[in-house]
């Protein structure tokens, strides 16, 4: 299993499929709709493991020269509560310290609390409501800068 960054159509148009099978395909919503206009200046890491199969993806982008947020995270069903989305997060951060975030924001699902939680994430007040249906927290968590983060 490796963390490596989208680099062809190919790799992705893979991408996206899983942030949209994930993210919105369960709630009826169409193609294209996982997308937005930061992605284009994000920086994008996936998970590919043995045959190139892809089990997560998540994006990362900066709202300011010292805040980053992660937004678009997920791992494919099956793979689910094995430490993939962990893996994924960890790769992310790492990545946010080296481009010189000192804290990093997100808006987390409910359903996804835990998750954050259990990654040093606090929840600083409620977020939006997406679809009528899914409500958000804010979360942050500030970043080590002397190698304590893994
Ligand atoms: C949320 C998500 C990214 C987490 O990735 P994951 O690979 O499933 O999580 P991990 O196996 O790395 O979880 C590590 C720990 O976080 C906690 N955790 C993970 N998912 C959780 C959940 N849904 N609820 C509560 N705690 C959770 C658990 O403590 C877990 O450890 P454990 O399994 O030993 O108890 C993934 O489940 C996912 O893609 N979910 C659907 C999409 C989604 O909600 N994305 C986030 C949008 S904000």
């Amino acid at each position: 299993m490796q963390v490596c960054e989208p680099s062809t159509a190919e790799d992705f148009r893979r991408y996206y499929d899983l942030r949209w099978k994930i993210l919105r395909a369960p709630w009826d919503q169409p193609r294209g709709s996982e997308r937005d206009a930061l992605d284009d200046s994000s920086t994008h890491l996936m998970l590919v493991g043995p045959g190139g199969r892809l089990h997560g993806v998540g994006r990362l982008h900066f709202n300011s020269i010292r805040e980053a947020q992660i937004r678009y995270m997920a791992i494919d069903i099956p793979d689910q509560r094995k430490g993939l989305g962990s893996r994924l997060l960890e790769a992310l951060e790492h990545r946010a310290r080296a481009l010189g975030a000192a804290t990093i924001v997100l808006d987390a699902r409910e359903s996804a609390l835990g998750f954050y939680r259990k990654h040093g994430y606090i929840a600083s007040g409620t977020g939006h409501v997406l679809f009528n249906r899914i409500a958000h927290l804010h979360m942050s968590k500030p970043l080590c800068r002397t190698g304590q983060d893994k």
